[in-house]
């Protein structure tokens, strides 16, 4: 007998039924329409790129755990694509002469890591990058914190639900190199103890440093940091560039009216390219969603692996599985079943070209239309339109072509009237 195939997608992947897909697209709109709103302009890469690519900039965790990668036909090594960025700076530094700055760019496509599935992460998911190139001032970060504070609203998201950390490397060089003279080898460790600061807890976390070899005073200048405030660094900012690049980032902040954001200094963040101000937003108002809704930062030399000078850069990505587990905890998802209007019965098949002419009628108004294609009891007919949730049933017989009309069913009251074509598709879009 002949091996049976799995109806199961690949681990860690995600069927998306048609239900489902509703969901995707209210996400998808929002993010795209406020995007636009912002003046943001879509752009795509392709999923596959050289292996080189990720090893140079991606950091250890994306390029030698996660990466699916493998040799073509041809001996190149090849990578399906883990993360946007170091697609987005080779696509600017192959047209960087011919492209008008600043950019202003987004995109929304699918991304693969060879993870271990669990909440709020899978081995393929989507993300919302947008990214602006070309502005070297805080400003760049004001315009994406607007735009990630807009996207909130219009997801009629409650204030106190989310929030919106900022921290900045350079005020975590200074950390490593002016308060606890780290060596090149030992920042990277104790910057990657500090990521996961939130996920490993106090006691496990002094643990960690001390398996790192810092010394007691050491470990107690790493946890006084992590209780800074912006009071704090205002002590330091002629020391760090990057407490005064905090100061001013908060202050013009303040100014616009932003809300929502807060100084954070256990936001590390994985990825090597970063430069400056560093962003993660959280989930606070539940215990449901611990893992970041996005993340980014500011990435001024990616743009030299390409033998580019530097262009400064900053953006961030959102992910859709943890954006999707957020908004279904505070019920923020409408409650659409449905794109289709109207469905079309059919009583008998000699009047399936008929029946035709006026979905086709219908559909050049702008009305998504179904129509039946066999003619089948009319009782089972309605259940499907009801089963699929679609609002409206324009009923057409022999009776309703003589008398130039159609019968409109809504489906919600089960109220019926005899009207024109007209008056129905009026009815229908009102
Ligand atoms: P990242 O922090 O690796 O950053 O990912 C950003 C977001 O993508 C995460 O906050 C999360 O929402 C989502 N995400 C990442 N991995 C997974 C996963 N395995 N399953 C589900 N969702 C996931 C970057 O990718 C940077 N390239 C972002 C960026 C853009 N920086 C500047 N511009």
């Amino acid at each position: 007998m002949e091996t049976k195939l799995q109806t199961t997608p690949y681990k860690g992947t995600t069927d998306t039924y048609p239900q489902d897909m509703l969901v995707r697209n209210f996400m998808f709109n929002t993010w795209t329409s406020v995007a636009k709103r912002f003046g943001f302009e879509e752009y795509d890469t392709p999923l596959i790129e050289e292996t080189t690519l990720y090893i140079a900039k991606s950091g250890d965790e994306i390029a030698s755990t996660q990466l699916y990668n493998f040799t073509d036909k041809g001996g190149r090594e090849i990578a399906i694509r883990p993360e946007m960025t170091p697609s987005l700076a080779r696509m600017i530094a192959a047209k960087k002469n011919e492209l008008t700055l600043p950019l202003k760019w987004f995109n929304i496509g699918k991304y693969y890591r060879y993870e271990k599935p669990q909440k709020g992460r899978r081995r393929e998911f989507v993300q919302l990058n947008v990214d602006i190139f070309g502005v070297p001032t805080l400003e760049a970060e004001l315009e994406i914190f607007q735009y990630i504070l807009a996207v909130m609203e219009e997801f009629k998201a409650p204030k106190e639900t989310y929030e919106l950390r900022v921290n900045n490397r350079y005020l975590l060089n200074y950390l490593f190199e002016d308060i606890l003279k780290l060596s090149d080898e030992k920042k990277g460790k104790v910057g990657r103890a500090i990521d996961n600061y939130t996920k490993l807890g106090r006691e496990a976390f002094i643990e960690y440093l001390k398996e790192l070899e810092l010394n007691d005073k050491q470990v107690e200048q790493v946890l006084e940091f992590l209780k800074w405030t912006l009071e704090d660094l205002k002590k330091i900012a002629d020391k760090s560039e990057g407490a005064a690049q905090l100061l001013e980032l908060f202050a013009k902040a303040k100014e616009l009216g932003l809300t929502n954001i807060r100084f954070e200094p256990s936001i590390m963040r994985g990825l090597l390219y970063y430069t400056g101000t560093v962003i993660e937003m959280f989930d606070i108002g539940s215990k449901d969603n611990p893992r970041a809704l996005l993340g980014g930062g500011r990435y001024d030399d990616l743009l030299t692996i390409f033998g580019e000078e530097k262009l400064p850069a900053f953006g961030f990505a959102w992910g859709d599985i943890v954006l999707e587990d957020y908004l279904k905890t505070y019920n923020l998802i409408p409650t659409t079943k449905t794109d289709t209007k109207v469905f079309l019965p059919l009583f008998d098949t000699k009047l399936y070209t008929y029946i035709q002419g006026i979905a086709k009628q219908l559909r050049e108004k702008g009305i998504n239309t179904e129509a039946q294609m066999t003619a089948i009891k009319f009782g089972n007919q309605l259940k499907y339109a009801s089963k699929k949730n679609i609002p409206w049933v324009m009923i057409i017989g022999d009776d309703e072509i003589n008398a130039k009309k159609v019968q409109l069913k809504n489906m919600a009251t089960g109220e019926q009237n005899l009207v024109t074509l007209e008056e129905a598709m009026k009815i229908i879009n009102s």
